[in-house]
């Protein structure tokens, strides 16, 4: 059954190379799900060849682990790990029929990444944003084909969350849509279409939770107790596990477009901003024997 608001399929053009911009955590496991799944070649670009070797180390050694627990056979193993390269040159998105970028969230980058990749590549090539919030038409806007921009938001960790919005800017072309739609089925996600507002759907929900748990903090109340006092609600995780998960700074981030579009009722947190200033990467720490406490460093810094 076609999701609501997906195009007809018919239109969909095909995609036998997809380029990923960016080779942190989450370009990493899109190169991995791209290659896994569509068994395309996929070729990640970084601005310097030491982030792309990490890059694809990290892909290459999620592919040991996925071997280890038997959940991809050798073949499978040898051909993803074969499919996946890296290059400090955006030239090798020439022949690329999708590039997704996933790099630093911040307009102006993200602008300047959308206008180089479409200097190299060809008019058809599909280019798509795993932005978490900020305006899919804005990226679009300067282009020379703003038509063929579409918002791909994955979650984390993305090889386990079945979820995937399909932006729609009001410049996208329904075949770059079909084409992203069938392509999510390719990559067995639920797509679901949604409109291009600020942090779209989940994350605005979401941005709601965060608000006001680091609210809380804010206004003083213990930030590990009132945490684990929402351990029994039958979250996946509590709002700080999970907010270590997405990174601090992405969470800030969201926070920060959510309060610009709709004001008070998002909280941008001052305790968050000094933990991410100190580089505090998560507000739980697992100890040795699996407990997880919260050290007197933290707290401290959010007194
Ligand atoms: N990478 C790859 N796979 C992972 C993983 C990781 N980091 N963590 C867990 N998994 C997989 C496991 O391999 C396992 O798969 P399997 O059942 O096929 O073997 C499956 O997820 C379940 O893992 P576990 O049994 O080890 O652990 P849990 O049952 O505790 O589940 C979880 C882990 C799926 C991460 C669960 O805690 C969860 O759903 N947490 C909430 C995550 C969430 O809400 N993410 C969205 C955040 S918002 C976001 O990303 C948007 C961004 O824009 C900010």
């Amino acid at each position: 059954k076609r999701p609501a608001g997906a195009p007809d399929r018919k239109l969909a053009r095909p995609v036998s190379k997809v380029g990923v911009v960016g080779a942190g955590l989450m370009a990493g496991q899109l190169a991995l799900l791209f290659a896994r799944r569509l068994k395309v070649p996929v070729v990640l670009t970084d601005i310097d060849q030491d982030r792309v070797d990490k890059g694809v180390a990290y892909v290459h050694a999620e592919i040991e682990k996925l071997l280890g627990k038997k959940r991809l056979s050798q073949d499978a193993a040898n051909r993803t790990r074969s499919l996946v390269t890296g290059s400090v040159s955006k030239d090798v998105f020439s022949d690329a029929d999708f590039v997704i970028e996933a790099v630093f969230e911040e307009m102006s980058v993200k602008k300047q990444v959308f206008a180089e990749v479409e200097a190299v590549v060809s008019p058809e090539c599909i280019l798509a944003t795993n932005t978490s919030s900020l305006s899919v038409a804005e990226m679009a806007a300067d282009l020379v084909h703003p038509e063929r921009v579409v918002g791909f938001h994955f979650f984390n960790p993305v090889a386990a969350m079945p979820l995937l919005e399909v932006v729609r800017a009001p410049t996208t072309d329904d075949a770059v849509l079909a084409t992203a739609f069938v392509l999510a089925k390719g990559l067995k996600k639920n797509a679901v279409l949604v409109q291009d507002a600020p942090a779209f759907v989940v994350n605005r929900i979401l941005g709601r939770m965060f608000g006001e748990i680091t609210a809380v903090f804010d206004e003083g109340t213990d930030a590990a107790t009132a945490d684990d006092a929402l351990r029994p609600m039958g979250l996946p995780m509590t709002p700080f596990r999970l907010l270590a998960l997405v990174g601090l700074p992405v969470g800030q981030h969201v926070q920060e477009s959510l309060h610009a579009a709709f004001g008070e009722r998002f909280h941008v947190s001052a305790n968050q901003r000094t933990l991410i200033d100190a580089g505090i990467k998560g507000l739980w720490v697992k100890q040795e024997d699996g407990t997880e406490t919260v050290p007197e460093q933290t707290l401290a810094l959010m007194e």
